[in-house]
């Protein structure tokens, strides 16, 4: 692993600013390893073990957030209107790390949102290559049918000429006008359009994928810490589900159907 100066991997945290890591290493207020390190000019591996005044401190190199965004907010850097954007919501030290969002949800959608500083990850997993499935749940202003079903899965072209590659729908049993929408694209407005082209208005739109969303984690805009706790714990996993079907995707797409098949069916019955 590459070696950093001391006070790079204390700024890096976003906690401190270069000079206030200077000041806080020089004043002996930080260990590494177990040792007071005096010296800002220090190299050490990011795995080193570090505390400040005897906290330890994550220098994890890049951080992986995930986030259950609320309606009215967007999930780009500057506000869209009246509209914040949803990193407003991140406390101040993950504010200035400048962790950006993984693809993006309209102002008045919901749900998982991935967040992270590690831009080649981001862009490995929104390449439309990597055909991520990602999957919505959603409420329409009408009954959903079998043809609606049928449509979705043969692919949609728009009058406009956009076309949309297949796509699952999964209308709730209980409540036609409820369903998950499963899509591998993720182009602007896609859930929104595809229910157009079948007279459909889009009332509720929240991604849960890969997650149910009934699992107890970060609420309504709190960022979840990846270390330690049971939510950290299924950020690593959500992360590795997320490279596990990048690869997949580039290697044996139908591999991945069938996986991802699986997954809806788990998701289904979880919900029961
Ligand atoms: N599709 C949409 O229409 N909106 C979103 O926010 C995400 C997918």
């Amino acid at each position: 692993m590459k070696a950093e100066r001391l006070d790079k991997i204390l700024s890096g945290t976003g906690r401190f600013s270069r000079a206030e890591a200077r000041t806080l290493i020089r004043a002996g207020l930080v260990t590494a390893d177990g040792a007071v390190e005096r010296d800002p000019g220090a190299k050490l591996s990011r795995g080193a073990a570090v505390t400040v005044r005897g906290e330890p401190l994550d220098t994890a190199e890049f951080v992986y957030y995930m986030l259950n965004k609320p309606a009215g907010t967007v999930s780009g850097a500057a506000p869209e209107g009246a509209y914040p954007p949803v990193t407003d919501l991140l406390p101040e030290h993950l504010r200035r790390r400048g962790l950006s969002c993984v693809g993006r949800l309209d102002a008045d959608a919901t749900g998982l949102l991935l967040l992270t500083d590690d831009g080649d990850y981001a862009h490995r997993v929104t390449s439309p290559r990597s055909e991520l499935p990602k999957t919505y749940r959603i409420r329409v202003d009408g009954p959903l049918t079998e043809t609606d079903v049928r449509a979705l899965a043969e692919g949609v072209t728009l009058r406009s000429g956009t076309e949309y590659r297949p796509a699952e729908l999964s209308v709730d049993p209980e409540d036609d006008t409820l369903a998950l929408v499963t899509v591998t694209e993720g182009k602007f407005h896609e859930v929104k359009n595809l229910m157009a082209s079948r007279d459909r208005r889009v009332l509720s739109l929240e991604r849960v994928s890969p997650r149910s969303g009934r699992e107890p984690c970060a609420g309504g805009g709190a960022a979840a810490d990846r270390g330690g706790s049971s939510s950290g714990i299924y950020i690593k996993l959500l992360k590795y589900y997320y490279d596990f079907c990048a690869i997949l995707a580039l290697k044996a797409t139908k591999l991945r159907k069938s996986l991802h098949f699986f997954g809806q069916f788990l998701l289904k019955n979880h919900k029961k």
